[in-house]
């Protein structure tokens, strides 16, 4: 046995009890005629302790001598510790070593192993399986581990049923590039890997397996992002006979449990958006809605003053932000410039300070008397001590460069609590979404959600205003689940196929398959897929889901421990009947 506990177990219960311990050489202090090692593995860290008399002469040479991360297993005594740590759980005890063996050398870390390191991001990928050595890494993973396990838990005890689809698979259209498999066998073809397991979980359904779910991994060649990898999981789910509500309420029960389990929190009500109202009060389709600042519109009240910027604008739109009328100078020039940046690309931002005496202080003073600004003050909700922020443009830009505002002043003023969980239903997606380098209507969820009944008769005159039985699920600003009511009839999805500009032979040629499965029996249905490292990104309060993947790939999307995306070898890409270039 290379051990009897871990090196998180032992307490003062266990005084006197003869143990062995193996673990990693956190830290080792000679004090000379006194050393103590800090020896840790996956359940914590225990002290060793090797005191001259006590212990044998070279006992405690070997014991100074060891090197960081070394191997190594310690047979002894629990005893009490003189000086007790209160910091950690085997704080109040020590082992007094009677035998040291080392299991393996180790070379010198390249960063420290401890939860404040100075290793930089790239060297800690790098060195992947080190970084994931460390506490504030691992335990990020294990909260992975606890959320896999409950939602397992929650959905079979819902009668899901886990069904795994197929990774070498052939693209479908949702939007991002597909990463190819080239075919050895059949030259010249390829594989996609799938961007989600869409057409086959609705097959699943088609079969009659009538709740499907599966943690599965799902391939999307797009540019990086905080909350983006190329690999990512989703927990995908479907049902057969539901309608939307039906759906949205399997699946609070998720959400609920998660947070219930895995934080020990009980969420109040989950609200709902029409996504009309959340692009007109927060010009976003994922409010973060812990904070209010909703936008007002001022065009009535601020056109024909003689502001031309404000004359000539679509739209002026107004948030109130309480209590910050007393930002200074500086702070307005900052945000003026913050909203000039190009990555926001406003041309400029007016405030209207509401001062504790009643009167109104102004950028725009020149072209608006106090009665004015009093009247968009109380347009706006604003009281004495708050401050509001005008933004205009056209309606487009505007609504996006103030909900990068909105969101800007809710950090500034703290209003983001990553303690504090709001989650929101953003229901009634538009079907279709106009693309301007395509000229044409792509679908905004996928080609095989539904329309509203109560639409359809748009569908020809005017597409762009067709909502569908689309539904997402947001959490504190981040997107973290979608889906929709399926179409479930062959007549409808040529139809869809036609209004995304497909030909019959395209339409017939991609997703031909899906279409005669319609026509064998298809039942009414619907699913949803949550982003599952979003979410624990989420419950672990941070904003990157690469620490909540094991390995995860860099900015660039490369994994720089593997080495990949790497070259191959010719006679491998003669295999593939890639080697175009070798012909040349
Ligand atoms: P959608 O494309 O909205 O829907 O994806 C579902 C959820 O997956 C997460 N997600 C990502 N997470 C990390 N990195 C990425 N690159 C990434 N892309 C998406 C998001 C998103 O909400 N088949 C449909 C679902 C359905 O209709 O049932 C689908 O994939 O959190």
């Amino acid at each position: 046995m290379l051990r009897t506990h871990t090196c998180g177990e032992l307490r003062l219960e266990d005084l006197d009890k003869k143990v062995i311990l193996s673990g990693w050489v956190q830290r080792v202090r000679n004090k000379g005629g006194l050393a103590w090692v800090d020896l840790r593995d996956r359940y914590g860290v225990t002290q060793l302790i090797f005191e001259e008399g006590a212990v044998a002469p070279e006992l405690l040479k070997t014991a100074t001598t060891l090197g960081r991360e070394y191997v190594v297993q310690a047979e002894g005594v629990v005893i009490e510790r003189a000086s007790k740590n209160d910091k950690i759980p085997t704080g109040s005890i020590e082992i007094r070593v009677s035998e040291l063996k080392i299991l393996n050398k180790a070379k010198v870390p390249p960063f420290i192993i401890e939860d404040e390191t100075d290793g930089g991001e790239e060297l800690r990928m790098k060195y992947r399986y080190l970084d994931l050595r460390r506490n504030v890494v691992r335990e990020k993973l294990q909260l992975r581990h606890r959320m896999m396990q409950e939602t397992r838990k929650y959905m079979d005890g819902q009668d899901f049923m886990e069904v795994e689809t197929p990774v070498l698979i052939k693209s479908t259209p949702e939007g991002a590039r597909d990463f190819v498999v080239p075919s050895r066998v059949h030259g010249g073809e390829f594989y996609a890997l799938p961007q989600s397991p869409q057409t086959f979980k609705q097959l699943l359904m088609v079969s009659g397996f009538d709740r499907y779910f599966q943690i599965v991994k799902c391939f999307r060649d797009e540019d990086l992002r905080a909350d983006r990898q190329p690999e990512f999981t989703q927990i995908d789910c479907e049902m057969s006979f539901v309608d939307q509500e039906d759906i949205l309420e399997i699946f609070e029960g998720l959400v609920r449990h998660l947070f219930t389990k895995v934080k020990g929190m009980e969420l109040g009500e989950i609200e709902r958006m029409t996504y009309e109202d959340a692009m007109r009060l927060y010009g976003n389709d994922k409010p973060d809605i812990r904070f209010g600042m909703p936008f007002v519109e001022l065009n009535d009240l601020a056109q024909g003053k003689g502001f031309s910027i404000f004359d000539s604008a679509e739209l002026i739109l107004g948030i109130n932000a309480e209590g910050a009328a007393n930002y200074t100078r500086k702070q307005l020039d900052a945000l003026t410039n913050w909203v000039k940046r190009p990555q926001i690309g406003a041309k400029g931002l007016v405030y209207v300070k509401c001062n504790e005496d009643g009167s109104f202080k102004s950028s725009v003073d020149k072209f608006y008397s106090q009665e004015d600004l009093k009247a968009w003050a109380e347009k706006a909700g604003a009281k004495k001590g708050d401050l509001i922020l005008v933004l205009s443009g056209s309606e487009k830009d505007t609504r996006k460069q103030m909900s990068e505002l909105r969101l800007k002043m809710g950090d500034e003023l703290g209003l983001r609590d990553k303690s504090v969980y709001r989650p929101l239903w953003v229901l009634d997606f538009p079907l279709l979404e106009w693309d301007e380098e395509t000229a044409r209507y792509h679908a905004m969820h996928h080609p095989f959600t539904s329309p509203k009944k109560e639409d359809m008769e748009l569908l020809d005159k005017d597409p762009g205003k067709v909502r569908a039985n689309a539904y997402d699920l947001v959490i504190n600003g981040v997107e973290i689940g979608g889906g929709s009511i399926r179409i479930h009839d062959k007549e409808t999805q040529q139809m869809m196929f036609r209004h995304l500009g497909f030909t019959e032979e395209e339409a017939q040629s991609q997703f031909g398959f899906l279409m005669e499965a319609f026509e064998f029996g298809a039942p009414p249905h619907g699913g949803i897929a949550f982003g599952f490292d979003r979410l624990c990104a989420i419950f672990g309060g941070t904003d990157s889901i690469r620490d909540y993947i094991a390995f995860p790939k860099n900015n660039a999307g490369r994994d720089v421990m593997i080495n990949s995306p790497s070259s191959i070898s010719d006679e491998q890409l003669v295999e593939l009947s890639l080697d175009i270039k070798l012909k040349e």
